[in-house]
């Protein structure tokens, strides 16, 4: 293999500048590349052993890489989600009435995928809504730019008010909103989602407006001028129905949707929306259960979909979903999807850093599942709870005093520099 082929692979294989979502051109290019990780080739242990020390170590990162960057996989709650969206998002951008469009809010625990489930949704809404603008040729708005940002996705500041929520929403399009009142910002945002024909607003962690305040009443009429933007609004959050956002609003038995009334601030009112209801559906995005056959075989199925990820030489068809593995998994992780992800991320390199190769029970137990992550804001509950560590059987084992002098402590060395 020639250098340049060396050199063009490890970029390929490395991360470039992780693209922020946060902002409209960040958001863009995460879009477009979203799908572009090729995962490592399935080779076998001959092929790996007949290659240079140096393409091993490169097919090592690329194995290390493919592990670090498993797919989203399609779970029976993941599709009642995004299958929600996807028809919403379309039928309101069709929508050409000054109607409120209905909007959805996405609960669930942290962790359970919202966020990622969310963007890819949006998305994917996104890629299909340009090009059908592409094939109608949507003339160009009058002005010397064109700029577009059909989805605008804004992370609710950790200590939000309606005011830095509103200065989250306009950075998102790079604009400011410095020494603006309140009205003036919840104005300025009305213009640049016109501006930028933004049809889908995003606020993610929007439970960390905590209703406890004294501005309360401006957090729910802010939120209810948001729905009267001719945007479909979408709110994600732990907790929704317990956090106040709810208040004011009622759930209409017929269709299930809760109902908001207008915004209490004359100034916020959109005057062409007025006399529509402002409808949400709130949608549960909840972990696998492990009670029903049917429960039981959707998260077998994720496991088999992580598996078939693996670029482990010793793997054997099953390693996830044989014997007492589903159950173990799920005892790590109470079946949800982000700490079994790490889980099984972190088994696979401590697989490949011990030598072992493949996924055990025995290796798992030495791996830690941490959920620390800087943009999330574990007062909101966005980490959510991980299960002890040791499932109990094996927790009571530990604590029997034993001889311990000849115990392997190899993995255990491992997993110390790792913590
Ligand atoms: N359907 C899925 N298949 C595989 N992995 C998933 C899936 N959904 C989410 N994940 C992984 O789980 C992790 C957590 O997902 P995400 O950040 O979307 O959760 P969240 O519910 O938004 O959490 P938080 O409340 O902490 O913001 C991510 O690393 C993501 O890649
Ligand atoms: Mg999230």
């Amino acid at each position: 293999m020639s250098v340049e082929t060396r050199l063009s692979q490890t970029r390929f294989i490395l991360p470039g500048e992780v693209p922020d979502r946060e902002s409209a051109e960040g958001w863009t290019t995460w879009r477009l590349t979203r799908h572009s990780f090729v995962p490592a080739p399935r080779i076998s242990r001959a092929v790996y052993a007949s290659k240079s020390k140096r393409d091993q170590a490169i097919h090592d990162l690329h194995r290390r890489a493919t592990h670090a960057n498993l797919p989203l996989l399609d779970t029976p709650m993941s599709l009642a989600v995004s299958d929600l969206m996807q028809s919403r998002l379309l039928n309101n951008a069709l929508k050409k009435k000054p109607t409120t469009r209905p909007g959805i809010m996405i609960n669930g625990g942290g962790n359970q995928g919202k966020t990622e489930t969310a963007a890819e949704a949006a998305a994917a809404f996104e890629d299909l809504w340009l090009g059908l603008e592409a094939f109608v040729d949507v003339p160009e708005l009058p002005g010397a730019r064109d700029l577009r940002a059909t989805i605008a996705y804004v992370q609710t500041p950790v200590t939000a008010t309606p005011k830095s929520t509103c200065q989250a929403i306009l950075d998102f399009f790079g604009t400011s909103g410095h020494n603006m009142t309140l009205t003036q910002l919840v104005r300025q945002v009305r213009a640049s989602l016109r501006d930028h024909r933004t049809r889908v607003l995003i606020l993610d962690d929007i439970t960390r407006l905590r209703m406890h305040r004294k501005d309360d009443q401006d957090t729910l009429d802010l939120i209810r001028a948001l729905m009267s933007m001719r945007v479909t609004l979408v709110l994600i959050g732990v907790g929704i129905p317990d956090s106040g956002l709810l208040s004011g609003g009622w759930q209409n038995p017929k269709t299930g949707q809760w109902e908001f009334p207008e915004p209490g601030h004359q100034d916020w009112k959109d005057e062409a929306a007025t006399q529509t209801a402002r409808r949400f559906d709130l949608v549960d995005l909840r972990p696998f259960s492990y009670d029903t056959a049917d429960n039981i075989a959707s998260f077998v199925d994720h496991l088999t979909g992580l598996e078939n990820e693996l670029r482990l030489f010793n793997a054997r068809d099953g390693m996830l979903t044989g014997g007492g593995m589903p159950e173990y998994i799920y005892r790590r992780t109470g079946g949800v999807v982000g700490l079994i992800e790490r889980l099984i991320e972190d088994g696979a390199s401590l697989a490949m850093d011990t030598g072992i190769e493949e996924i055990t029970e025995e290796l798992l137990d030495s791996v830690i599942i941490r959920t620390q992550h800087p943009k999330r804001d574990r007062a909101a509950g966005e980490e959510g709870d991980v299960p002890p560590a040791l499932p109990a059987k094996k927790a009571v084992q530990a604590r029997r005093a034993r001889n311990t002098v000849f115990d392997d402590k190899g993995i255990p060395e491992i997993t110390a520099a790792r913590k």
